[in-house]
């Protein structure tokens, strides 16, 4: 078994370095160069070549790794995760000026979060900046890191109805302070703007940000919890937990592979992973779009493989999704099904639902049950009490553009969507034996 202490490091390193899915998807990169993976910049490329690893990148969000079997290729085992988390987004020009004494930043939410977990904790700004050089537009990666906002509460003397039940105004009762200004003829330095402690980070010329996507995010490191330290609470768990576990397991079966000389099983593993899933999958980069099938594709093509054989591999393939899933809660047992009932340090969640907006049928389900008895991992069952109607995930959304046999996964949590969730600490290391076994 894997050492519960190091691994839970391991994530809580992985997410404290991905405050936005641009980080997400660069940290990606990072670990998946370290084995030797290399970037295909074009999806038109043909020179994909029996053994390689490589990687593509969508908006710089979203990417997709693969590793390409030495022999003929004759299925996909994918499995994918989603980079993006709820969140506020900046808005263009966002200062906001009070009274001549604060100025705050006016952003618009971004997926939906628990917005009362976002208010009196120190935050902080990141995402991307475009900005001009000589050789035409370039973008950049930023993080502020530094306590930099809050969005304060009104004090209950203001509000004493606050604790039955408030509705948040978000153009009103979440915008961030930024910054404080001096009163008049208390001096006159020019004001602090969000693109120019942008700039000033990067070292260039506030000037050259033609544009940004920028985003707030909470500075708050994981931590270990509970008596015995078994269970783990951090920012961006749904889906990071999931994201660095599938990453994980999928660069420990390369290099067991390449350890142990396995047998060559024409099995290409692709990774997958996509921005937006908090916003319903539909952009260029999201799981409702092409860039999956585009990826598989562009293997098969530069594999020249076509016609009824890349279909006949197609129908042999498989896709895992793995997006974090409720678990049992301790003060509110009954919102779960009676008899499908996760919990946290449970296992491998498989999601069921009926109307199959997870993906999960008894063929799939029993191909993971089969896996996890391998691979000596629990798991449990997830589905909505029937009259309670949850949410979706990336599962049936990338089936719908690649036909291929899939189940939903996850693991269970706690308070999902807060600024600060919570989730077992034995579980990221059963997604990696998991999908270990799963990718070899
Ligand atoms: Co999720």
């Amino acid at each position: 078994m894997l050492d519960t202490q190091k691994v839970t490091q391991e994530l809580f390193d992985y997410i404290d370095a991905s405050p936005t899915a641009f980080h997400a998807a660069e940290q990606a990169a990072k670990r998946l160069e370290a084995a030797g993976y290399r970037k295909v910049e074009k999806e038109t490329e043909t020179r994909i070549e029996a053994g390689g690893r490589y990687y593509m990148t969508r908006n710089d969000s979203s990417l997709i790794a693969f590793r390409i079997p030495g022999g003929e290729l004759r299925r996909f085992r994918i499995a994918a995760a989603h980079s993006d988390s709820p969140s506020f987004k900046i808005k263009e020009t966002p200062e906001m000026d009070v009274e001549g004494r604060y100025v705050k930043l006016n952003t618009e939410g971004y997926g939906g979060m628990i917005q009362s977990t976002w208010l009196d904790r120190p935050l902080s700004v990141a995402g991307r900046v475009i900005t001009e050089t000589a050789e035409g537009p370039r973008s950049r990666l930023v993080n502020l890191d530094r306590d930099l906002c809050v969005i304060p509460n009104v004090a209950i003397h203001f509000n004493r109805e606050i604790n039955k039940g408030y509705a948040y105004n978000p153009q009103v009762d979440l915008l961030p302070l930024f910054a404080g200004k001096a009163g008049k003829g208390e001096g006159e330095e020019k004001p602090e703007t969000l693109t120019g402690l942008c700039a000033r980070s990067l070292g260039i010329d506030e000037e050259s940000i033609l544009a940004s996507d920028l985003f707030l995010y909470n500075r708050e490191k994981g931590r270990r919890m509970g008596a015995r330290g078994e269970f783990i609470g951090s920012p961006r768990l749904d889906d990071l937990q999931c994201a660095f576990g599938v990453l994980t397991g999928f660069l420990q079966a390369d290099r067991e592979a390449e350890e142990e000389g396995k047998e060559e099983t024409g099995c290409c593993a692709v990774y997958a992973l996509f921005d937006n899933e908090e916003i319903g999958s539909g952009t260029r980069q999201g799981a409702d779009s092409t860039f999956l099938s585009d990826v598989l594709e562009c293997i098969c093509g530069g594999l020249g493989i076509g016609g009824a054989k890349k279909r006949d591999i197609l129908s042999e393939s498989f896709l895992l999704s793995a997006d974090n899933a409720h678990g049992v809660h301790p003060n509110h047992p009954e919102k779960s099904d009676p008899t499908s009932r996760p919990y946290l340090n449970g296992g491998i969640v498989l999601k069921f639902q009926g109307s199959q907006k997870y993906t999960t049928d008894a063929w799939s389900a029993a191909l993971v049950r089969s896996l996890c008895r391998q691979a000596g991992v629990p798991c449990q069952n997830f589905a909505n009490r029937a009259d309670i109607a949850g949410g979706s995930t990336l599962g049936n959304i990338s089936s719908a553009h690649v036909s291929i046999p899939a189940a939903d996964i996850g693991l269970a949590q706690l308070s999902m969507h807060s600024a600060f969730e919570t989730a077992g600490a034995l579980d990221t290391g059963y997604l990696i034996e998991l999908c270990g076994k799963y990718f070899a």
